[in-house]
C-alpha cells in the first residue's frame, strides 16, 4: 500500500514548518509528498534561500501566483491548486498556519472530498480583523486532522465544536525546528560577524502584520516609538517586503534609517543567531514570539492579543497594543534582562514524527 500526500506552502514561516515535516515523511516508505509552492512569498530571500538552506526539496509545482488583494491572491490560488489536486489524486492535502496559502489549500481540497491535515491547527487571537484569524477558522472547520501545538489550541477547537477524534495534541513543529537547525546555525551562521555586532548588545525588531502596517497612524507612532529605543540601543531590524513598501508610501523610510539599522530579510539560519544572540526581541510575528523562548531571550509583542498565550503567563514575553504603544521605551528597559519561568511549553522536539505518524495511522489503518 503506498499513498500519496500534497503539501501546500507558500509563505516564510510555511517553509521551516514543512521543512521539519518533510524529514520524518521521508523515513516513511509508504507515503510520497509532492510539494506545491503558490508563489505568495516570491523574492528570493523570502522564499529560495529557505529550500536551499533547510533541505526542503525544490516544489513540484510553482503557482508563481504573487501578491495581490485577498480574494484576488486567494482566488488564484484555489483554481491553480484545483487542477494538481484533480492531475495528482492526493489520499491526503498537507496545510500549515494560516496564511492564504493555508486556506487556498483547504477550500480546493474540501470540494474535492480529498481529506485535509492542518498543522498548527487551534489557534485563535479572537480577533476577526486578522486575516489570519479567518483563514484559522475556516481551515480548522474543513480539516479532518488537526494537529495542535497547545492545550489551549486544543481547547479552543472543543469550544467551537470540532470533534474531538479529529483532535492530536502533539507539540510545535517549530520547536523541532529550532532544535533541528540550531547546531546548523551555530556552525555555519556568519550574521553577527557580517553585521559587526556582539552577542547581548543589539536589540532585534521584526514588523510586519496588516494591522501594525497598514494604517498610517499606526505605523508612524510605531516607529517614533522604536527610535526614542534606538536612541540608546542598537536596534537590528530585517525589513519585510510588506513594512517596506508601507513605510515608503507613508515617506517614513529615510527618516526612520537615522536610528534603526535596517537591514534586508535574512535566512532562517541567521535569523536563529539573532535571536539567540540579542539582548531584546521587538517583535509581532507569532514564530518569532515563540523563537525568542526557545532561545531564551526576552520578547515583547506588539499587538493587542496572541495566539500563544502561554508565553505571557510564564513571563517569556509581555504584550503592548498600539494604543500603548508610547510606553515602548519604558518596557523596554523593564523587560531587558528579565527572564520567564522555566517551563517546556510545546513538545518534545518530536511533533513532526507524531504528526506523520497520526496520517499514517489515517491512511493505512
Ligand atoms: C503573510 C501571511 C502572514 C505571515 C507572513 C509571513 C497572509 C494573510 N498573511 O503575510 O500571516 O505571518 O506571510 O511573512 O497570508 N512581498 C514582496 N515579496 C515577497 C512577498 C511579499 O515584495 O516575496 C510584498 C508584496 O508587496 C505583498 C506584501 O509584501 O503585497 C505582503 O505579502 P503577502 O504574502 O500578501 O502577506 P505577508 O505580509 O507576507
Amino acid at each position: 500500500m503506498h499513498s500519496k500526500i500534497v503539501t501546500i506552502v507558500g509563505a516564510r514561516p510555511q517553509f521551516v514548518k514543512a521543512a521539519a515535516v518533510s524529514l520524518a515523511l521521508q523515513k516513511s516508505p509508504k507515503i510520497s509528498e509532492i510539494i506545491v509552492h503558490t508563489g505568495q512569498h516570491y523574492d528570493s530571500n523570502m522564499s529560495d534561500i529557505f529550500f536551499s538552506q533547510l533541505g526542503l526539496k525544490t516544489p513540484d509545482y510553482n503557482l508563481n501566483i504573487g501578491s495581490g488583494s485577498h480574494g484576488q491572491q486567494t482566488g488564484r490560488m484555489i483554481e491553480a491548486i484545483e487542477k494538481i489536486l484533480l492531475a495528482e489524486k492526493p489520499q491526503l492535502l498537507l496545510i500549515y498556519g494560516d496564511t492564504n496559502s493555508t486556506l487556498a489549500g483547504a477550500l480546493a481540497a474540501a470540494k474535492l472530498h480529498i481529506p485535509i491535515a492542518h498543522v498548527e491547527a487551534g489557534l485563535r487571537s479572537f480577533n476577526r480583523k486578522m486575516p489570519e484569524e479567518i483563514n484559522r477558522l475556516l481551515s480548522d472547520q474543513l480539516a479532518d486532522l488537526l494537529f495542535c501545538p497547545t492545550e489551549t489550541a486544543v481547547k479552543n477547537l472543543k469550544n467551537e465544536g470540532i470533534d474531538h477524534h479529529k483532535l492530536f495534541l502533539t507539540g510545535d513543529v517549530m520547536y523541532d525546528a529550532a532544535l533541528l537547525f540550531k547546531e546548523f546555525s551555530n556552525t555555519s551562521a556568519t550574521i553577527l560577524d557580517n553585521l559587526a555586532l556582539q552577542p547581548n548588545d543589539f536589540i532585534l525588531t521584526t514588523i510586519h502584520r496588516a494591522e501594525n502596517t497598514d494604517d498610517e497612524l499606526v505605523l508612524r507612532n510605531l516607529i517614533n516609538n522604536l527610535m526614542l529605543v534606538a536612541q540608546e540601543n542598537t536596534l537590528l531590524f530585517p525589513l519585510h517586503p510588506r513594512t517596506k513598501n508601507a513605510l515608503l508610501q507613508f515617506d517614513l523610510l529615510e527618516k526612520a534609517q537615522q536610528a534603526i539599522r535596517f537591514i534586508d530579510p535574512v535566512s532562517f539560519l541567521d535569523m536563529i543567531q539573532l535571536e539567540e544572540s540579542a539582548k531584546l526581541i521587538i517583535t509581532d510575528s507569532g514564530g518569532v514570539q515563540k523563537e525568542a523562548y526557545f532561545y531564551q531571550t526576552p520578547c515583547i509583542t506588539v499587538r493587542d492579543q496572541t495566539e500563544w498565550t502561554e508565553l505571557l503567563e510564564k513571563g517569556w514575553n509581555y504584550l503592548i497594543p498600539s494604543t500603548e504603544i508610547d510606553k515602548l521605551s519604558a518596557i523596554v528597559k523593564s523587560r531587558t534582562g528579565h527572564r520567564g519561568e522555566a517551563c517546556h511549553l510545546y513538545g518534545q522536539g518530536n511533533a513532526s514524527q507524531l504528526i506523520v505518524d497520526q496520517i499514517e495511522h489515517f491512511l493505512f489503518k
